[in-house]
């Protein structure tokens, strides 16, 4: 499987499609020359997006307050029905399913047990462990020299050539907040996060987690505060792969001379990638420069848990995928569940909606054409709301989260096929909007957030096998129009309450009583189970395992 893929510049286009995971222009040929890569990513641009007329668009003036907005567009805002040649409003606002909405936790994830302790900064005094609220949480944070994560934020200019990552990386990873978003989001808890922030996000909510300890002999887990994502994001292109792969080598030296590292040889050590695993595994075999960092090739790096925002299918002893960061960030319960209860109550006047950007027709990527027919089947159903990106213009509307959240909050489903990685934060979008995913690949979701997302994930998203729309025997319409009201409502209250693991909480509120369980507490519970397992010599994945082999077809063919 391993042999069967490509030497390709994934991520190459990453910074022209705002709502696509790490967008990678997968066949778009081989990385040959540094300056070869963003001249053909405008080609492909300009070539393959020529904004064919579109029954729906949503287009980009339609947030400015102040300009006229498209009818639809304004109809969604003003909270007034579709007019009847739109189709019958598929909620026709049944009442959730409990009478009062639930507190904000996962019907998943809800555990007997209570939560950490209020802000404990420092290592908690020895005690009984049986009044030791801490015992077996404990995480040790490996002090890293600055060059590892800080220097990286204060040199942010450098982060990215495209993106001004200095306005991303403000307010501890989470970006600016949201100001203008024509009344489509709340004033406050939303903010302009790139989803390539996720490390720093993520070190910032542990420098606050309860139970952290001083003491690496006590503790359950050894976090390691490395910005890895950010790091390789700077040499992804036109830099050699000794560039790329400095840091990272320095960081394997440096933990290997520690004793944390030496008492179980890193094997409790875990680390976060904002970026998808395949930009952390550059392959060395065949001739020219491939993509990506070695660093999850380095042995040290081969023995901790990364947690990615994609993992690797062929890799499930390293990678876990932990869920993009979105646009929302509570800072306490109440603001998650007030989101809830408005999600509740908005109308979905499509069925179905899509956001994302085409890829052409290119008959080496099956994933291109999968998504291509989308688009098209999309663009062709009076049902489904689009909102397309790499759409030519200074601004693209899939950068606007206003623009996106409202389109997600106006349908009842939406589509999430794979692009040119497997996975998208437009799932992560979708999930926060209350709109039941669809997917067409389990690596787009079922096999990567087996922490965040259900079990049953019939219960809360539908999968489409790609053959069908590639050979085009199935009409989404149709698919999608046989599930009554009542299916719907069932599934969306579920997706609603899957919001709070998926969420990154405002890594500034202190973790005291009106905190609820987000994706971070979601993920160290992972993390810490697994590490018990490592450190049993069972299974990292535990009973995981088993059950998600029925996928592996899905993966072998490709
Ligand atoms: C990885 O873990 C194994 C088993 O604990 C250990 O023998 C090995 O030395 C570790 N690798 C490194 C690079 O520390
Ligand atoms: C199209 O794909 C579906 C799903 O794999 C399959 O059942 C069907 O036979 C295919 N039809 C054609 C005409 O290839």
């Amino acid at each position: 499987m391993i042999g069967g893929r490509r030497a390709v510049c994934r991520g190459a286009c990453g910074f022209m499609d705002g709502v696509h995971g790490s967008a990678v222009l997968r066949a778009a040929g081989r990385c040959l020359l540094p300056l070869v890569i963003p001249a053909s990513c405008v080609l492909w641009v300009l070539f393959f997006f020529p904004s064919p007329p579109l029954e729906v668009a949503v287009r980009r003036e339609s947030f400015q307050p102040s300009v006229t907005l498209p009818v639809l567009v304004q109809r969604v805002v003003d909270m007034t029905p579709p007019p009847p040649e739109r189709g019958e409003i598929i909620d026709a606002s049944p009442p959730p399913p409990s009478p009062s909405p639930p507190p904000p936790e996962t019907a998943r994830h809800a555990r007997a047990e209570s939560p950490p302790p209020p802000t404990t900064r420092q290592e908690r005094p020895a005690r009984a462990a049986a009044t030791d609220r801490c015992a077996g949480r404990y995480i040790y944070i490996h002090k890293l020299p600055s060059r590892f994560n800080s220097d990286l934020l204060r040199d942010c200019r450098s982060l990215s050539e495209w993106t001004d990552m200095c306005r991303h990386v403000a307010n501890s990873g989470i970006g600016p907040r949201l100001t203008r978003t024509g009344g489509v989001l709340p004033a406050t808890g939303w903010y302009d996060t790139n989803q390539f922030t996720l490390e720093i996000i993520f070190h910032a909510r542990m420098k606050r987690y309860g139970c952290l300890t001083a003491d690496v002999s006590r503790a359950a887990a050894v976090y390691v505060p490395y910005y890895a994502g950010l790091d390789v994001g700077r040499y992804l292109w036109g830099f050699s792969n000794g560039v790329r792969d400095a840091l990272a080598e320095d960081l394997a030296e440096w933990l290997r001379s520690t004793p944390a590292w030496a008492a179980h040889g890193g094997r409790d050590h875990f680390l976060v990638g904002g970026r998808i695993a395949w930009d952390f595994r550059r392959e060395d075999s065949g001739e020219g420069s491939q993509w990506g960092s070695r660093l999850l090739l380095l042995p040290e790096a081969s023995n901790m848990t990364a947690l990615v925002i994609e993992a690797s299918p062929w890799h499930a002893a390293t990678d876990v995928g932990v869920p993009y960061p979105t646009y929302f960030h509570p800072w306490r319960a109440a603001d998650v569940s007030a989101w809830q209860r408005g999600l509740r109550r908005t109308r979905r006047p499509w069925l179905f909606a899509f956001a994302g950007g085409g890829r052409g027709n290119n008959v080496q990527h099956g994933g291109g054409v999968v998504r291509d027919r989308i688009i098209t089947q999309c663009a062709r159903s009076r049902r489904c709301g689009l909102l397309r990106c790499g759409a030519r213009g200074q601004r693209d509307g899939c950068y606007d989260p206003g623009n996106v959240m409202r389109l997600f909050k106006s349908a009842a489903f939406c589509l999430q096929p794979r692009g040119d990685s497997y996975t998208r934060r437009s799932a992560f979008d979708a999930i926060l909007a209350g709109c039941v995913p669809v997917f067409f690949h389990p690596g787009s979701a079922y096999t990567q957030y087996r922490w965040h997302l259900p079990r049953d994930h019939s219960t809360y998203s539908l999968f489409v096998s790609e053959d069908g729309v590639r050979n085009g025997t199935v009409r989404l319409e149709d698919v999608l129009r046989r599930f009554s009201a009542g299916k719907v409502a069932a599934m969306r209250e579920q997706v609603i309450r899957m919001i709070p693991a998926v969420v990154y909480r405002d890594p500034r509120a202190p973790s005291s009583s009106g905190a609820f369980r987000d994706a971070v507490d979601v993920s160290v519970d992972g993390v810490i189970e697994r590490v018990r397992r490592i450190k049993q010599g069972r299974s990292p994945g535990g009973d995981d395992d088993g059950g998600e082999h029925r996928w592996d077809g899905y993966f072998d063919k490709q």
